[in-house]
């Protein structure tokens, strides 16, 4: 056995096409070269044959390429043969791989023609890779997975075989660009941008026969620490200049460079407010660089005020990405864009979607999802996120009526995922969280897919011709559900250990200045974000939502403590209050997670055992955690509010 265990696409995944007879009627090589290779590797294991040129007699799958280019692709079948007609050489490759999730089903009954279109035209994931390993943050800023695929020590890892692996499961799922270092660009990474540039363009290589395209972050004091400048100050033409020649020289190594990630101005990186400019100026700097190239920036729009004073009940870390980018809408470059986390804090269980995002109608937007488990169980916990994210996909800003966050994004800068993937032997140290990836990719190609079909998907290509489906959905698709459950209650968020944010501190960040606070007394808990009496971030919605927000009684249960300071006795919709909703969910979060432990250990025997012991080792942690985020979080509110459990269970 190798030391990586199988993600998606084991050689079993390809029988369907492998046992068959293809023609590949295209030529070349590129992305259509790849599709070959695909094709000949799964013939060669199973018998099937790859013919390349005209005339299909006695093909199953006729594989070809149309003359418009794209990823999208047209699917059929008739007569016995399965057709996929590529709008490009990419889209090709995204109809082979949608033929091997289709498996057995791509070659049954006919089907009328389907065409298969990319909703979002950039599909991306950003690494927190650091080059060198950092004192506090390690090789993976957050990262859960083991070190790096791309870096070690300091240096590039010599050995891309894992890299091209990597990039091959990405395209499977749609991803089509991948930024490769932390957006904390700390002294050695800023120089990946300059004399590491080599190293770059070998991933970039790597990636490249996948339809990924390449981006770097990069730091926006670049002209002083790299150039030797003065100043990194947007407005002064020497800083122009030194960054349209790095750029020049970034596509002389890599043509199909993908452009720029920028977190300026957040949490001690630097940005243009210390030279009085705009963001809307900072990433334009960046922009006028990159567009001669075809390039694009991404401006993280994660700025807010990480120094606050916890007495000061005025400041609201949750209004701050609109208070400071909403003027600036309108004045950002066609090739600016902005990133925008779902939520306004930072990436919890259970978040409002951002109001910016809605707010920036002559700006393009990009959506960020966190993948790699941060604030949902650090991979050491089942947390499928599909329908954490299909949820906000489809939130509607303005209601039912208008358009969606996806539509959003999809007129504007796609979709993008902090990556969970490390060099663990199974990817993403949890291997149930490989469905994370997967399920980012798919939503971000299509987010109208059911996220348990998505699951579905993931289970057939990860475990073909095994039979732990029912267990694997039984385990997984009420995951995330179950974890908000033993954590913070009712959208209020954070109550994690400070700094590494696993497992539970109630008021950890309660006195911190970093703006993440709870606010529970002896009468009540929650954040008044009221227009009426509190911060006002309600205000920051259109309609409906400013208004469904803003009063106690519409607001949904889920959110209610992110919007409202309430008392302990106040009356949910469901009928039961806070307080003892906080007793029944976490009591109820820890019997769930007893019962995905059991279910799991009914199928040993039935996966890998090595897969199989992982995952069962991991859910012994989960279950210990859970257990002492209820006996926490309920003894805490028990001893604040006084109120008993009315099922009288134990709390401490
Ligand atoms: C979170 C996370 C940081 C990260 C930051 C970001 O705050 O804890 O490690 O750098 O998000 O998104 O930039």
């Amino acid at each position: 056995m190798t030391d990586v265990h199988a993600a998606w696409l084991p050689a079993e995944a390809f029988r369907s096409i492998g046992t068959r007879n293809v023609l590949l009627a295209a030529d070349g090589g590129g992305l259509v070269g790849t599709v070959a290779a695909e094709v000949a590797h799964a013939g060669d294991t199973f018998g099937g044959s790859l013919r390349r040129g005209t005339g299909g007699d006695g093909a199953d799958l006729v594989l070809s390429v149309g003359a418009a280019g794209g990823e999208g692709f047209e699917l059929s079948r008739a007569g016995g043969v399965t057709t996929v007609r590529g709008d490009g050489p990419a889209g090709l490759l995204y109809g082979l791989f949608h033929v091997v999730r289709l498996g057995e089903a791509a070659f049954g009954a006919d089907r009328s023609p389907e065409r298969h279109q990319p909703a979002m035209t950039r599909r991306m994931v950003d690494h927190w890779d650091n080059v060198d390993v950092h004192p506090v943050m390690g090789q993976v800023e957050r990262g859960y997975a083991g070190g790096s695929v791309f870096w070690r020590d300091g240096a590039a890892r010599g050995d891309l075989a894992r890299v091209r692996a990597y990039a091959r499961l990405l395209a499977a799922c749609g991803v089509n660009a991948l930024a490769v270092n932390n957006v904390n660009v700390h002294a050695t990474e800023a120089h990946l941008l300059t004399d590491r540039l080599g190293d770059v363009a070998a991933i970039a290589e790597t990636l490249r026969p996948y339809g990924i395209r390449t981006h770097l972050s990069v730091s926006f004091a670049a002209p002083v620490t790299l150039g030797g400048l003065p100043s990194a100050d947007p407005l002064l033409p020497e800083v122009r200049h030194w960054w349209e020649a790095a750029t020049r020289r970034v596509y002389d190594a890599i043509p199909d460079f993908g452009g720029y990630v920028v977190k300026a101005d957040s949490e001690g990186q630097p940005g243009p407010f210390a030279y009085g400019r705009t963001h809307a100026e900072g990433a334009n700097l960046l922009a006028d660089a990159l567009a001669p190239h075809g390039g694009v920036v991404h401006w993280r729009a994660f700025v807010y005020n990480h120094r606050q004073d916890w007495r000061d009940r005025s400041t609201d870390r949750a209004r701050a990405a609109h208070d400071h980018f909403v003027p600036l809408d309108g004045r950002f470059r066609d090739n600016a864009i902005l990133q925008v986390k779902y939520g306004p804090m930072d990436f919890q269980p259970r978040e409002p979607v951002s109001p910016l995002i809605a707010a920036m109608p002559s700006t393009r937007v990009a959506v960020e999802v966190q993948a790699t488990q941060e604030y949902t169980g650090q991979q050491r916990h089942v947390c499928y996120l599909g329908p954490l994210w299909s949820d906000v996909l489809g939130f509607g800003p303005w209601g039912t009526d208008g358009t969606t966050v996806a539509g959003i994004a999809a007129v504007g800068g796609g979709l993008v995922a902090v990556s969970n993937v490390g060099d663990d032997p199974f990817w993403t140290g949890h291997p149930l969280a490989q469905a994370n990836l997967y399920a980012f990719g798919r939503l971000a190609w299509d987010p109208r897919l059911d996220p348990g079909a998505v699951l579905d998907e993931w289970i057939g290509l990860t475990f073909p011709g095994q039979s732990p489906r029912d267990a694997l959905h039984a385990v997984m698709d009420g995951s995330w559900r179950t974890y908000e459950r033993y954590t913070a209650p009712l959208g209020v968020g954070f109550m994690v250990r400070p700094g590494h944010h696993y497992g539970p501190d109630v008021d950890g960040y309660e006195y911190t200045p970093w703006g993440t606070y709870h606010f529970a007394d002896r009468d009540g808990i929650g954040v008044d974000r009221s227009r009426a009496t509190g911060t006002g971030f309600t205000g920051q919605y259109p309609p409906p939502w400013r208004d469904v927000y803003e009063s106690v009684e519409l607001c949904p249960d889920e959110l209610l403590l992110f919007f409202h300071h309430v008392p302990y006795g106040h009356l949910l919709h469901s009928g039961s209050t806070v307080i003892q909703h906080i007793y029944d969910t976490h009591f109820a979060g820890v019997e769930e997670v007893a019962a995905m432990r059991e279910r799991w250990a009914s199928v040993a025997g039935s996966v890998d055992p090595a897969l199989h012991g992982r995952v069962a080792d991991l859910l012994d942690e989960q279950l210990r955690s859970a257990q002492e985020w209820c006996d926490q979080v309920n003894s805490y509110f028990h001893r604040k509010s006084g109120v008993p459990d009315a099922r009288g269970r134990h709390v401490y």
